[in-house]
């Protein structure tokens, strides 16, 4: 029975939210709380040669100057285990504050304590650096020839062939060849990252905007050197994230270790200037996607290979070449992701790492060929449209690509497009129009729940998730209210805190999947127990769940899946590792869609103006009709971004990046974005948990190739280099 799932019920926090009961984590009051600010490195690698706290520490209100010369000992970041994913959460390899050496333009190297913001971010200027500079590589144009290949592991593949594609494109009738360049971005969420750390006792509570605080919190057990049990790690609110808050940065440990040292309760809250300095972003790209067809249009081969980059000190590969794999049936087929390691800060995680920008090279290469060929571009992908994986011959766990394609072209009234680029004409703007394919992998974790039902028609879901702004409590809590009969009002969802049963990370558009699959089962065992309960209980046959308990004398019954117990953890680990390695052979699992956009190009100056959104997505059943079209919408509007905006600028000399503020790193606001119209088909994936696939990431998939596209058809001009900026139209 479903009342609740698919509907578009209210967020369960919408009102803490818009009434200010909502609080982020630098909004904790401790009676003595202390604020603390960072001073960041101006060197891209060297070593402290003189440090002057003096002017620093003369400032009214200031607590201490912590340096690597009077910091607590903390032990390194661990080594990376698959034994212990907690230990991939270390955002840099880097010991803050236990060394004197330098590895990014932007490391802290002290951190002031203070009275007040004010007192500490003043400080913080006052600290006089000097430092011994040693050789750096930051430039990535520069580096980019001496790029390796990204070795395979468990997690990613670095590269695969099909057949002989390099033959296949030399033979082929009609060929492409071409080069994408993109930059690197930052996620900038509304909330920049804070901290508050409070120790008592020698145990820690820290309240952190945090994507996974599990992770943080064993992460930080491991550099503080406690049990873990005695780290409580704190989340309830995030103002947004995008994978900029899945690892755990400096603040974070700066906050514990400035709360240690000064034994006060400690708030470091990062500027936005210090949210670029010591959080990673999106690493820049080159690629090649080369693709060679028949005149029929039947793809013989597809190439595509990337060039990304880590920091020295940690960051790791993302998936650029990831789609091409899944996307057009090609013949021969080969894909190779490749590194450059710099003395830059480390890349991470940001909404579909790798296909995002995958997407555009891929997406508008097709876009390329439909054009050289003569074919109209859906037509193309509809002719290239495999029945199983195309580098395997694996079957696809569900597979509508074709039908968003069909439902987009109606609806957003393709058929009458003219093609001819530079045809349509508005007064000053040329007006284009463009698609692209949206695709991102779709996953599970393991979750561990327990939910309780009470007499009096109440129900309490536990999980330690995480709420960003997603919409991932309500979700729960409509399917806990549907699996129990409950009113959707009488289920209250409990997040955001380690000391609830272990959830999952909010990454990889996974965790609503995750949780629903716990919470589901918990579900299952509870109805099963007050069934159990009823056929005990005189009158109580077809009575509803609370009244079975009420009949039955017991205030509440409970049922838990999952263990917190090392064993149980242990065991979890193992089913879910089992399933993951019989699901990966049997299925391809993934979201897809269908983006089309109208854009107008003012023929003078080349501005660029995205007037109209249609995208039509495969994510299997949709929860929540409106939080999961506002996660759409939102991933198209930062796609808008990637597209036509954001780049940040990394001085090729110093490493040092150039626009750290939101004044100088353009994002998409109100009047840059349409009205963006969503549609999905809400055809359950029966490979996952009630069906649903995750609605995170695949939204931002395809959009800056559908724009370049659109541009394309406007004016004539091909951009391979993101953002499309007016003078590159010029
Ligand atoms: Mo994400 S980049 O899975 O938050």
């Amino acid at each position: 029975m479903t009342t609740y799932v698919g509907e578009a019920v209210d967020r369960v926090d919408g009102t803490a939210k818009t009434t200010g009961g909502a609080r982020f984590s630098a909004e904790y009051p401790y009676p003595d709380l202390a604020h603390a600010a960072l001073v960041h490195a101006t060197v891209a690698r060297g070593r402290i040669t003189r440090l002057d706290t003096t002017a620093a520490e003369a400032v009214p209100g200031v607590i201490a100057v912590l340096t690597h010369r009077n910091a607590p000992p903390l032990k390194p970041a661990p080594r990376v285990t698959p034994l212990n994913l907690a230990t991939l959460a270390s955002g840099t390899s880097v010991n803050y504050l236990n060394t004197d050496e330098v590895h990014w333009n932007g490391q802290p190297v002290a951190v002031v304590v203070a009275e007040s913001p004010e007192a500490a971010q003043e400080a913080a200027h006052l600290v006089e650096v000097a430092y011994a500079h040693l050789p750096a590589t930051v430039d990535f144009a520069a580096a980019e020839p001496d790029a390796k290949p990204q070795k395979s592991n468990l997690i990613m593949s670095g590269g695969a062939v099909k057949g002989d594609p390099e033959a296949a494109l030399a033979a082929a009738p009609v060929a492409l060849d071409l080069r994408y360049t993109t930059p690197p971005h930052h996620h900038n969420a509304i909330e920049p990252h804070a901290t508050t750390a409070h120790w008592a006792d020698g145990r820690l509570t820290l309240h952190d905007g945090a994507q996974n605080i599990y992770w943080t919190r064993d992460h930080l057990a491991m550099r503080f050197g406690i049990p873990k049990d005695d780290i409580r790690v704190l989340s309830p609110f995030v103002g947004g994230a995008f994978g900029g808050k899945t690892m755990v940065w400096p603040g974070t440990i700066l906050a514990a270790m400035a709360a240690k040292a000064t034994g006060r309760p400690v708030r470091l809250m990062l500027t936005r200037e210090g949210v670029y300095r010591t959080v990673g972003g999106r690493t820049p790209s080159t690629q090649r996607v080369a693709v060679g067809a028949d005149e029929s249009g039947r793809m013989t081969a597809l190439i595509h290979t990337s060039v990304t980059l880590t920091g020295r000190v940690g960051g790791g590969p993302e998936q650029v070449t990831s789609q091409t794999r899944h996307l057009y049936d090609a013949a021969a087929i080969r894909v190779q992701q490749n590194l450059v390691e710099l003395d830059v800060l480390s890349n991470t995680v940001m909404r579909a790492p790798g296909e995002s920008i995958g997407t555009f090279a891929l997406e508008a290469t097709v876009d390329e060929l439909a054009y050289r060929l003569g074919v109209d571009p859906i037509e193309l992908r509809a002719r290239n449209e495999p029945a199983r994986n195309p580098m395997d011959g694996k079957a696809f766990a569900h597979r509508k690509l074709r039908e968003c394609f069909e439902q987009g072209a109606k609806e957003f009234g393709w058929a009458g497009r003219n093609p001819e680029p530079r045809s349509t004409r508005d007064g000053r703007w040329l007006v284009g129009t463009g698609v692209a394919a949206a695709y991102h992998p779709s996953w599970q974790f393991p979750a561990n729940v327990t939910v309780r039902l009470s007499a009096d028609g109440t129900a309490l879901v536990r999980c330690g998730f995480h709420e960003m702004g997603m919409g991932g409590a309500t979700a729960q809590a409509q399917i806990a209210a549907d699996a129990l009969g409950l009113p959707v009002e009488a289920v209250t969802v409990e997040y955001g805190d380690t000391r609830l049963p272990t959830g999952p990370g909010a990454g990889g558009s996974a965790q609503t999947a995750s949780v629903a699959a716990a919470l589901v089962a918990a579900c299952e065992k509870l109805t099963r127990l007050a069934r159990a309960l009823a056929r005990r209980t005189p009158g109580a046959a077809g009575a509803s769940y609370p009244e079975i308990l009420r009949l039955a004398g017991r205030d509440s019954i409970e049922a838990r899946v999952g263990s917190d117990t090392r064993l149980g953890t242990a065991v979890g680990q193992l089913r879910f590792a089992g399933k993951l390695m019989s699901d990966r052979r049997r299925w391809v699992k993934a979201a897809c869609g269908a983006q089309f956009c109208e854009v107008r190009v003012d023929a003078d100056t080349g501005e660029v103006r995205v007037t109209r959104w249609l995208g039509v997505f495969d994510v299997g059943r949709v929860i929540n009709a409106k939080t999961a079209a506002s996660q759409l919408r939102g991933g198209i509007v930062m796609g808008i971004g990637m597209a036509l905006a954001e780049e940040t600028l990394v001085d090729p000399r110093t490493g040092r990046i150039m626009n750290a503020s939101l004044s100088e790193y353009h994002v998409p606001v109100h009047a840059d974005v349409p009205a963006i119209e969503i549609r999905y088909l809400d055809d359950p994936d029966p490979t996952m948990p009630l069906g649903l696939i995750g609605v995170g990431e695949v939204s931002i998939t395809g959009v800056a190739g559908a724009i370049a596209n659109a541009v394309f058809h406007a004016t004539g001009r091909r951009i391979r280099d993101l953002p499309i900026t007016l003078d590159k139209l010029l």
